[in-house]
């Protein structure tokens, strides 16, 4: 398996894995705006004998603290019949790495804790932020110390925005 970074070839393979894992285009249009938007800060997809997974990470900012450099992963997704292969994971831990190299302080992710927490996000920090999806689902992560001190409103992409 093979990781690498999105080029424009690679949008029909986006749209197929996502609406493979999720079974609709939401997700799958939701990276298509953000990168439309600008607002894509990474994208990486993982090549099996095909197209097997995506992860997007993009802007997030931290309102009262303009210079920690925040972002969001979603989404995560892997096609059914490459799922629980380590595929998911690796992407995640590719994509923390790149961004801890990049200088990130956070990263926010929505989605089961039992899946998450092997990656070290916690809803303990995600709770010092306020957020449009505040509660037990909502994560983060620090990448740097400054992380850590994280707190207050944020605001996410404005693809997220559009979603409902
Ligand atoms: C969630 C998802 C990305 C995981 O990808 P994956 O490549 O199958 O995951 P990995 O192989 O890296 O990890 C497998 C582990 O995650 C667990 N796992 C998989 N999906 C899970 C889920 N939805 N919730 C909790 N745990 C999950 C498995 O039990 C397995 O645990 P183990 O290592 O203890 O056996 C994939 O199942 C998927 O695309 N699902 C549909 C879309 C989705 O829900 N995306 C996440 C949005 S936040």
């Amino acid at each position: 398996m093979g990781i690498r970074v999105e080029a424009t070839a690679d949008w029909p393979a986006i749209y197929t894995i996502c609406e493979a894992a999720f079974r609709q285009l939401i997700e799958a249009d939701l990276v298509h705006r953000m990168h439309d938007d600008g607002d894509l800060i990474l994208s990486l997809i993982a090549y099996a004998d095909k197209p097997a997974g995506h992860v997007a990470f993009s802007h997030l900012a931290i309102q009262e603290l303009p210079a920690l450099k925040g972002c969001v992963l979603a989404p995560l997704a892997v096609a059914p019949e490459f799922q629980r292969q380590g595929i998911g994971s690796t992407l995640v831990r590719h994509g923390l790495e790149r961004l801890r190299a990049d200088g990130y302080d956070l990263v926010l992710v929505l989605g089961d804790p039992d899946y998450y927490a092997r990656f070290g996000f916690t809803p303990g920090l995600a709770s010092q932020l306020k957020t449009p999806y505040d509660g037990p689902y909502l994560q983060a992560l620090a990448l740097s110390e400054k992380g850590k001190e994280a707190h207050g409103p944020v605001s996410y992409a404005r693809a997220f925005a559009e979603l409902k």
